[in-house]
């Protein structure tokens, strides 16, 4: 494995692998601590947006690895503006031992990669959240192991973190449904490279309107923001049409009854998820923020060749 870009770059073993490692390192994190694999080595985090999660998640599992972090502003670097995203990638491969990049533009990250001779990981582009997607199927497998047929739904907007989730769920043989306003599906090449993935691993997909409809024997209803970093002009506009894809228990109480709430987080709470269901007995939206930082430490062991 060179980088982690993208979901849909990886094998259903690979991906697995990596899900199993995240275990390991999680139980040895709580009894015994974590080894220091990482000696030795510092990932430099570029961020040209915002970020709890990724940033913190991604600092610690280098910590407690033995590692270190640089995290690297969006003032700081200017990248493609100040220097050419090649030219900072090549600058960087001999100061870092690998490269998590925050960006807007999902080629932006691929170019970063392109020029690096060091791993380079996508902490979120405009298309994908992969390392999201890896911490959710984390969570959904601790809670229903390793089950084939499971019904996975998203419901909002079909954005990166839509994308990432679609493609973990066809890798792992889950059935997913979204179910959007028109005009905020997922990107069409996404949709029909994970058809194609379905074939092969028996996963359902279902793209829908009805969110009632789609969260019928759901037995995980995930959902994030209506209005992602980079489209806050289009704010206004989304919330006016958004408000029918509320997550809220009248939903919840519409699907399987041991159905988990998920959010990647950061929520905008009352809007596209209610409190009640937040703080509700479904919800598991802080193991999973948590499970950031597990899932993590497995993606970058393996870029790192050290578990
Ligand atoms: N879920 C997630 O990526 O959160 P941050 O934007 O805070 O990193
Ligand atoms: N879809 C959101 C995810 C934030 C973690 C965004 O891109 O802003």
């Amino acid at each position: 494995m060179k980088h982690f870009l993208d979901i849909s770059d990886h094998s259903s073993d690979e991906l697995q692998d990596i899900l199993d490692l995240a275990i390991r390192l999680k139980k040895e994190y709580f009894s015994t601590g974590n080894p220091p694999l990482f000696k030795g080595k510092v990932l430099g985090m570029i961020f040209q947006k915002p970020s709890l999660r990724t940033r913190v998640s991604f600092d610690m599992a280098m910590r407690h690895m033995g590692g270190d972090a640089l995290y690297l502003s969006p003032n700081e670097i200017g990248l493609g503006k100040r220097e050419s995203i090649a030219d900072v990638s090549r600058v960087l491969s001999g100061y870092v031992q690998a490269m998590m990049a925050r960006v807007f533009e999902h080629a932006h990250v691929l170019e970063l990669a392109k020029w690096s001779s060091v791993p380079v990981i996508n902490g979120l582009s405009d298309y994908s959240h992969p390392c999201q997607a890896m911490a959710d199927a984390l969570t959904i497998e601790e809670k229903f192991g390793k089950a084939k047929g499971l019904n996975v739904t998203f419901v909002g907007d079909g954005n990166n973190v839509a994308v990432s989730l679609m493609q973990i769920s066809v890798k792992l043989g889950w059935n997913f449904t979204i179910a959007n306003p028109e005009g905020y599906n997922m990107p069409s090449g996404s949709v029909e490279q994970a058809k194609k993935v379905a074939e092969k691993s028996g996963s359902n997909l279902s793209f829908l309107r009805d969110p009632h409809k789609a969260v019928i024997k759901a037995q995980v209803i995930y959902t994030d923001t209506w209005t992602s970093m980079g489209q806050e002009e289009e704010t206004a506009k989304r919330e006016k049409i958004f408000p029918p894809y509320q997550v809220n228990a009248r939903l919840v109480n519409e699907a399987d009854k041991d159905v988990i709430v998920m959010h990647c987080l950061p929520a905008h709470r009352n809007q596209e998820l209610t409190d009640e269901v937040a703080d509700g007995p479904h919800s598991v939206i802080f193991p999973q923020a948590h499970n950031r930082l597990h899932a993590q430490k497995a993606i970058l062991a393996r870029l790192f060749q050290v578990a």
